[in-house]
């Protein structure tokens, strides 16, 4: 049985990684050129074809098997919920209903966040909801740019808006994504431990069922500071 024996990531990195904030503040203060791909402008079109234009976005970033998103288009019928991975094998693995019992405020594509954001963003969209649930860690020390809050791409995730919430299992990372966020918000961003007394993802159970802490950080970043 290796179920419920998952792993805090293991790193030499302890605290907040000391090249952070000098990262956070270089892509705060340049311009991300990378052009963004003709296939991810199709995912974002595919994303958005059964919206009718009018019902708030939600976004499971990273949203792995969906099991997050099929979860938060019950709880919010009546939003448009978009999870997106770039793992085909995971987005197609089986689902907890039958396809008939699936809501239809929803909709899982294929893209890669680097430009499905700034894709977002280029359209004018806001979202109301965001999540970053369990993102890759990356936790060796020299792969501080592979973290989400340190990659140029981060600057345009508050600028999406709505209640931003981020979940991990490694406290290192939730520290580091605090303050990222802080720097580019002007805010003061706190993050707790909690209960998933009901997990909303895949990795959340694994990680509640071997007896490690989670860590997450919600910021309504509509609200005013
Ligand atoms: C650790 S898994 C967590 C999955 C899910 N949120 C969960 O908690 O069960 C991280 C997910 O992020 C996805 N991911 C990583 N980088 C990505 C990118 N650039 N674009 C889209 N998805 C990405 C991976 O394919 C993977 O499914």
């Amino acid at each position: 049985m290796t179920y419920a024996n998952s792993r805090i990531p293991r790193s030499a990195q302890q605290d907040v990684h000391d090249k952070l904030v000098a990262r956070v503040v270089k892509h705060r203060e340049t311009m991300f050129r990378k052009p963004c791909t003709d296939y991810n402008r199709a995912a974002l079109a595919d994303a958005l074809a059964g919206w009718d234009g009018a019902a708030p976005l939600i976004l499971d970033a990273g949203c792995g098997v969906g099991h997050s998103t099929i979860a938060l288009a019950r709880a919010y019928p009546d939003h448009w919920v978009i999870g997106v991975d770039q793992s085909a094998d995971r987005l197609n693995r089986r689902k907890p209903y039958p396809a008939a019992l699936m809501p239809t405020n929803m909709v899982l594509v294929r893209a890669d966040l680097v430009d499905f954001w700034r894709l977002l963003l280029e359209g004018g969209h806001r979202l109301a909801r965001h999540y970053l649930l369990y993102p890759n860690p990356w936790p060796k020390i020299g792969h501080l740019g592979r973290r989400w809050h340190a990659h140029a791409v981060f600057p345009v995730i508050p600028r999406l808006g709505g209640v931003l919430e981020c979940r991990t299992n490694w406290q290192v990372y939730i520290a580091e994504y605090a303050c990222a966020l802080s720097i580019l918000t002007g805010r003061d961003v706190c993050w707790e431990t909690f209960e998933a007394t009901v997990p909303l993802t895949p990795f959340e159970r694994k990680y509640r069922d071997s007896g490690q802490a989670l860590y997450r950080a919600v910021v309504d970043l509509d609200a005013a500071p």
